[in-house]
């Protein structure tokens, strides 16, 4: 996710550009850049890292005069974060500006075309294509050109293009990404979100997808996708700037698990092409997969805890066995690898520092190694062999939620891809659980659609000093990324057990002050479970169980009970995870947290 600025006015753009794209930081960081429009020529500048970088590189804009420009902050999604992948991209000829935000599937395609036509590319980038077809198309008529790129352009994008030919102008155009449009007196702006202009103005347009804006400091004119101009509704914004940022949310926590469906159907659905899944650029033949007498996940915190869900299901599948380890336990336990070891690490940021030095204990000893990283060009990712980003863009809370479940959907994707490549499911199979795949955005959407209860219940529990998370199988894996949110936001001692270990030792801590969470979703085992639950109630504990919508038996025995949308067996660990996340949510709110920034954490831990 990027953020995109413009500003047309009857003042220096520089500065104010600058300081929409602080405002954009936190959709991407990782480089910037804008544009200006200065006696009739573009002037550039593009930096790598934070905007505080860009600000230094033109002294807070002041190196660069105009009235009209646009911005860019970078999050990474083709090529790696450096000046020359950073917007503003320019055409060939210099004439036209573009900033993107969004991802163009059919830009490989595109590329080839114009580089048949004579087009050169700087970048690694899928947004140069649009700007050099705007070049391609460009007859002296701006906003016909802008249509015509518009409408070869395939995936999501919003676009704002300047054009030396027209000084007193910008056009935007929204497909798929959001872009708003500031309208103030005087001047006009656009921007991927109301963060970065709501102190210019609070009278926005919110384009829809097809529809495309022009701009000049005294008017905006809004066309449909057939470029008829339009009678657009403005909105007054009520938000202050810190609400704009978290979308209206109170914390980036919530705003970030509310997003996982987006974000899971963002990493699922570029990797099923024709009803196959294309795992990128990594490739294995059958043959290398029968090579493979192991594969090792390894991982910190949350991610080592889907590594835990991930090998229930890999194994199930592809009947090898898989090993999870601890990296800060990996990298020191003189591990037994060699190139006939599948190694995958799982990272959220790419720059955990356990992680790294476990990826580079392995890959000396011969492992192939593939990343699973939610952030483009990260240290991970380029140490990796083969690296699959899960797209669920910047993840602000320190408490991981949206890259939790978009790693899970990756794995997801993984192990079907292997067990076909091994020729463990026939076709119908297969289709099935592809089938199954695609629909887990929704799932995760009614799973949260099904949490409404959560708010009171945390009312209810808010005052819990320890508890435990007990399931077993996969349900216990969950349970496992379920206690470390309680635990991390809300500081509430919490333990996650295998049900089936209770009577070893830990029921001795259970009486009538004891809650327990009992996952029971894996419904091979609910019985089981279920014995547990009468086990604990039997001493006077207080249950909170998690089962399968229309489950009957589970509100039976416990106390109180959150349902999880049914799904593909194996894939429930998606959704049951999300009551979970949002009752450590409004617990933590209940104690008066401070939910995205918990003490004593950091969202990469970049020290051992
Ligand atoms: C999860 O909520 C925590 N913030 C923490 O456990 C985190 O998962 C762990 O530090 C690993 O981080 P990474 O995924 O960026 O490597």
């Amino acid at each position: 996710m990027c953020g995109i600025v413009g500003f047309a006015g009857d003042q220096n753009a520089a500065p104010i550009l600058l300081e929409g794209l602080k405002l954009l930081e936190y959709r991407g960081y990782d480089s910037a850049g804008i544009a200006v429009m200065n006696e009739g020529k573009i002037a550039l500048t593009k930096s790598q890292g934070k905007i505080a970088n860009l600000c230094e590189k033109t002294q807070d804009g002041t190196t660069m005069p105009g009235f009209i420009g646009i911005g860019h902050t970078r999050w990474a999604t083709h090529g790696a974060p450096n000046d020359t992948n950073a917007h503003p991209h320019l055409s060939n000829d210099g004439k036209f500006a573009v900033v993107h935000n969004g991802i163009i599937e059919n830009y490989m395609a595109l590329r080839e075309e114009l580089t048949a036509k004579g087009f050169v590319f700087k970048s690694e980038t899928d947004t140069e294509v649009i700007v050099n077809l705007l070049e391609l198309y460009y007859k002296g008529n701006l906003k016909a050109a802008v249509m015509k790129t518009a409408a070869r352009l395939e995936g999501s994008y919003a676009l704002g293009v300047a054009c030396a030919d027209f000084p007193d102008r910008l056009f935007a155009v929204r497909e798929a990404s959001p872009l708003i449009i500031g309208v103030g007196v005087g001047e006009n702006h656009f921007a991927s979100d109301v963060t970065a202009i709501i102190s210019h103005t609070r009278n926005v347009i919110y384009l829809e997808d097809g529809e495309f804006a022009e701009l000049t400091a005294d008017n905006v004119t809004v066309y449909d996708c057939m470029g008829n101009a339009i009678e657009p509704q403005v909105t007054r914004i009520s938000w202050d700037i810190e609400a704009a940022e978290k979308g209206g949310y109170e914390h980036f926590m919530l705003k970030e698990i509310m997003e996982q469906p987006r974000a899971i159907k963002a990493t699922i659905e570029p990797r099923v092409k024709d009803g196959r899944i294309v795992l990128d650029d990594f490739d294995m033949t059958e043959e290398q997969f029968k090579n493979i007498n192991k594969i090792l996940i390894t991982a910190c915190g949350s991610s080592y805890y889907v590594a835990c869900a991930a090998k229930y299901m890999i194994e199930q599948l592809c009947r090898i066995p898989v090993t999870t380890e601890l990296a800060s336990e990996l990298r020191y336990c003189d591990p037994i690898i060699d190139e006939r070891t599948l190694l995958i690490v799982l990272s959220q940021s790419g720059e955990t520092a356990d992680t790294i030095a476990a990826l580079k204990e392995c890959k000396a000893r011969g492992a192939r190694t593939l990343a699973i990283v939610n952030v483009v060009g990260s240290t991970i990712a380029k140490l990796a062999d083969n690296v699959l980003y899960t797209w669920a863009g910047p993840e602000i809370a320190v408490a991981t939620t949206k890259a939790y479940t978009t790693q899970m959907a990756v794995m997801f994707m993984f192990a079907l891809y292997a067990a076909d490549k091994l020729g463990k499911l026939d076709n119908a199979e297969y289709d099935r659980l592809v089938c199954e795949l695609l629909l887990l955005p929704g799932v995760v959407q009614r799973a949260i659609d099904l949490s409404s209860d959560i708010p009171e219940l945390a009312k209810k529990y808010y005052k819990t000093r320890s508890l435990f998370f007990i399931g077993r199988n996969v349900d216990y894996a969950i349970c496992l990324e379920g206690s470390l949110k309680m635990k991390e936001i809300s500081y509430i001692h919490s333990e996650a057990y295998a049900a089936g270990e209770l009577k070893h030792g830990p029921i001795a801590l259970v009486d009538d002050k004891t809650l327990l969470i009992a996952a029971a979703c894996y419904e091979n085992l609910f019985e089981k479970t279920l014995s547990n639950i009468k086990e604990v109630k039997a001493r006077g504990a207080e249950v909170l169980g998690i089962a399968l919508e229309g489950n009957r038996a589970m509100s039976a025995e416990a106390d109180e009970v959150l349902y999880v949308p049914r799904t593909e067996p194996m894939f429930n660990a998606i959704a049951e995870i999300i009551p979970m996340q949002l009752l450590s949510y409004y617990v933590a709110k209940e104690n008066g947290c401070d939910i995205d920034k918990p003490k004593n954490l950091a969202k990469s831990v970049t020290v051992e």
